[in-house]
């Protein structure tokens, strides 16, 4: 796991812009942490270094799901905290993230549906700030954070 101090908000933002330059079509990113631990933050650094820093990127809480079209791929935004089965996961456009890039927070609620290559990022409290870590998990990403920084 490679582990980064994240003194205040700016901090999470830009290491989601530094992770947005790693992205390719089919990529997973689950999101742990619990409530406020910074999760839809990086994802907004994700999104915003994708497609501009204008961009709204408002919480999924109770959409659950947002998308984005970037130039090479769309950007599936998830927040699985509210949903009610992993059965409900279909309705949502899961199966489709595929050929994208799914984001997602409360990945744990997704269970089974979690696919084995993805890279997870455990984000967590740290005094006033937070503390995040990146957990590649298959040979790619491994290769893709090698010497990760931002
Ligand atoms: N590194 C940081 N240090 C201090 N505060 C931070 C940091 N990163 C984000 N925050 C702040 O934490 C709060 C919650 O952030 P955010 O909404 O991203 O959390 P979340 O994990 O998505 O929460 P939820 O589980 O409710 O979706 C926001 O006010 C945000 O500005
Ligand atoms: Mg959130």
């Amino acid at each position: 796991m490679i582990e980064f101090d994240l003194a205040d908000e700016a901090a999470t933002h830009a290491l989601g812009a530094a992770l947005a330059k790693l992205l390719r079509a089919g990529d997973f990113v689950a999101l742990y942490g619990g409530l406020g631990a910074g999760k839809t933050t990086l994802s907004r650094g994700i999104v915003r270094t994708l497609l501009g820093p204008e961009v709204e990127v408002p919480s999924p809480t109770y959409t659950l799901v947002q998308t984005y079209e970037t130039a090479g791929f769309t950007l599936w935004h998830f927040d699985l905290y509210r949903i009610e089965s992993v059965d409900a996961l279909v309705e949502l456009g899961w199966q489709e993230t595929a050929g994208g890039v799914a984001l997602v927070e409360w990945p744990e609620r997704a269970g089974g549906a979690l696919p084995a290559w993805r890279l997870d990022v455990r984000l967590g409290e740290d005094g006033t700030g937070r503390k995040a870590g990146l957990e590649p998990h298959g040979e790619d990403w491994h290769k893709r954070l090698h010497g990760f920084a931002f």
